[in-house]
């Protein structure tokens, strides 16, 4: 059959744009009854079990498989296991040994693609699992990882989990002094980074960011992949080329036999504070909700191709473009660059290419593509795909009607998935097989997981009432155990709301209709979501709050177009010091610096006062609403009320 006339989707002929699975991809998706959901709510922890025995090969089975002490949870207490064992050892004596497992398209767009199968996937890490190894790793020990969107991304992280060194992976484009911060939090002992990539066409000097970020850790070996070919400094016995040591590897390392709550790794991700969290996540639960989420949620068989453009510096490039579909067996497609580099259609053309089937990526680059206009999908045969999906933050209904339309045609479903690093990987979306896709809903919890909305004083929700999205035990077995060193924070952030029976998410959501579908409208607290990156008001305040010139600085988070939202700081200034562009360069470049590009505030606003309560905090509520041109409420009770009316000139506010 023509691939162009197969329907995925129908579309309820009561309601405009709501969409139902068509009886093909009822026939194909693993799961298409919708009985699963009250299945899986009988008994929830029976469900889990079951589902961890189909889906993970154990070398041990568990003995409890629940545990909760509130607010900790445990999974699959005495299970053994290994996560690279999952991904690789159990597929390398099936026909998938030579199966493509990961397909690599590089930026500068004319150097050769990549393509490792099954086999040489599983030959790799295993060699590099011997030289972590013959580096002094040891099972628990910490293992930073700063790589571009390379193979050996993915070939170091699977050999940190066949050893049971627990990674730490730092996004690239964050700045040396971030991942200093992190590595001394994590006390990582090795790190392993690459001199150089390209973005954009521009060289990224990785290695002399990696150099910043060393200094003053614990970590005593360096592995450097030469990626980009560019100069770097190697200090003599401290940095390593990552093919010297290779060619010396043995070929076979076997897996460490892992308890289910070993610890699997670290991510950090920015809280409301300037001090990313370290959220820690174990080997069992992970296993098995990266497992079947994949699986389920993008409807993958051998024959598809999953593409994935999240960075494997978040969580989403860790799920889903690494352990869940490796664990599935599946193909997955990496990539190098940007989506719109050399030309806006980069993504389009890469999916005709090879064929992909299920894509996967967040509004903010769907709203990019959209603005550059449809002839650039138009140019492009996009017949193959069968599934899109997106996450990261809210997607407006244009944005979502764009994709569902021009990007699949009409065809496809579009699977908005909603969860976070803490949640490991999904947890609310509408299932393929299964439905309904309505723009702007991500659908309901996944079967066996059990969410609520509530209210202020703590009520549920009715249908379209606001409230705080929080979630109920059993938890998934996905979710983090603790904060890497800090089970206080832990407790206090996400069981210090509704108590410790309600994991807290710190979004706003409400129910859209009869049948529990939940449309998500946004965090609450001060994490911003800049292009679908994670950050914090806070840590911009700090990285600014640096520099010389300035006394005071408070960040808030204005809308934007395309990136959804931006980081806009306000600062006042020492004497001596005059507000000009150039400071306003300056202090974005200061930003750069310290977080990364991704943080480079949108705009500068220096003024001689802030609003501040009589107690000298400043509102930023009001920063807030004026930025936003909302209404700015009773300014009476401020110290200052007259730095309003200043602001308001500043900034041209349009409210009233
Ligand atoms: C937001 C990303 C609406 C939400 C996997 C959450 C979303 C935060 C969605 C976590 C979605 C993620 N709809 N909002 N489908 N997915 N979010 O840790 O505010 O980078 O709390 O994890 O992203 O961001 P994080």
């Amino acid at each position: 059959m023509n691939r162009k006339t197969i329907r995925w989707v129908i579309e309820d002929p009561q309601k405009k744009n709501v969409f139902w699975p068509s009886e093909e991809m009822k026939k194909r998706a693993w799961v298409s009854d919708e009985s699963i959901y009250e299945e899986a709510k009988k008994d929830p922890v029976a469900w889990w079990a079951k589902l961890a025995k189909e889906g993970i090969v154990w070398f041990k089975e568990w003995t409890e498989t629940y545990r909760w002490d509130p607010p900790f949870y445990r999974w699959f207490i005495g299970g053994k296991l290994n996560i690279s064992y999952n991904a690789l050892d159990r597929h390398i004596n099936t026909a998938r040994r030579y199966k493509a497992a990961i397909i690599w398209e590089p930026e500068p767009v004319d150097e050769q693609p990549r393509t490792l199968t099954y086999y040489d996937l599983y030959r790799e890490v295993n060699k590099f699992a011997n030289v972590l190894k013959s580096l002094g790793v040891k099972k628990g020990d910490r293992v930073g990882i700063y790589l571009p969107m390379i193979p050996e991304v993915q070939i170091a992280m699977l050999a940190c989990a066949r050893i049971g060194a627990v990674h730490s992976v730092v996004f690239s484009a964050f700045s040396g002094q971030s991942l200093r911060e992190r590595m001394v939090d994590a006390e990582a002992k090795v790190l392993i980074t690459a001199d150089g990539y390209y973005r954009r066409g521009r060289l990224i000097d990785l290695k002399k960011n990696a150099d910043i970020g060393v200094e003053g850790t614990k970590i005593e070996k360096v592995v450097v992949v030469k990626r980009a070919g560019n100069e770097v400094n190697m200090v003599e016995g401290r940095d390593y080329w990552w093919h010297e040591l290779m060619e010396d590897a043995e070929p076979y390392c076997e897996p460490e036999v892992l308890d289910s709550e070993d610890m699997h790794f670290i991510l950090y991700t920015s809280g409301t504070t300037g001090k990313p969290k370290g959220v820690e996540h174990h080997v069992g639960g992970y296993a098995v909700q990266a497992y079947w989420t994949t699986k389920w949620d993008f409807d993958l068989h051998d024959e598809d191709l999953f593409w994935c453009t999240a960075d494997i510096g978040w969580i989403t490039g860790h799920t889903y473009n690494c352990y869940g579909p490796l664990m599935n067996g599946a193909t997955i497609l990496i990539y190098e660059g940007a989506p719109d580099y050399p030309a806006p259609d980069r993504w389009w053309q890469i999916i005709e290419k090879y064929g992909v089937t299920v894509f996967y990526t967040a509004p903010t680059a769907i709203r990019m593509l959209m603005k550059y206009g449809d002839e650039y999908v138009k140019k492009h045969d996009l017949s193959s795909l069968r599934i899109l999906a997106t996450v990261g933050e809210p997607i407006n209904e244009e944005a979502w009607l764009w994709y569902f339309n021009v990007v699949g045609g009409g065809r496809c479903p579009i699977i908005d998935t909603w969860w976070q690093t803490e949640t490991g990987a999904t947890l609310i979306n509408s299932l393929p097989g299964i439905g309904p896709f309505i723009p702007t809903v991500a659908g309901r919890p996944f079967p066996g997981t059990s969410f609520d909305i509530l209210t202020e004083d703590g009520k549920s929700a009715g249908i379209g009432e606001g409230g705080y999205l929080v979630q109920k035990s059993p938890f998934a077995p996905g979710m983090l155990r603790t904060i890497y060193k800090d089970p206080e924070r832990f407790k206090k952030q996400y069981f210090g709301v509704y108590g410790e029976k309600y994991y807290y998410t710190s979004d706003g959501a409400y129910y859209y209709d009869e049948m529990g579908n939940i449309r998500i409208t946004g965090r609450v607290d001060d994490v911003m979501k800049v292009a679908g990156h994670r950050l914090s008001t806070a840590e911009v305040e700090n990285a600014i709050t640096q520099h010389p010139a300035v006394v005071e600085c408070a960040v808030v988070a204005a809308p934007h177009d395309i990136k959804g939202e931006v980081p806009v700081a306000f600062v006042t200034l020492k004497p001596g010091y005059k507000a000009s562009e150039e400071l306003e360069a300056e202090l974005k470049q200061q930003v750069v610096k310290v977080i990364g590009p991704t943080a480079r505030p949108d705009r500068i606003v220096i003024v001689n006062d802030l609003p501040k309560t009589r107690s000298g905090k400043i509102m930023r509520r009001i920063l807030k609403a004026l930025i936003r041109n909302e209404p700015i409420g009773d300014v009476t009770t401020l110290m200052n009320p007259e730095s309003v009316e200043a602001l308001k000139e500043k900034i041209g506010y349009k409210g009233s």
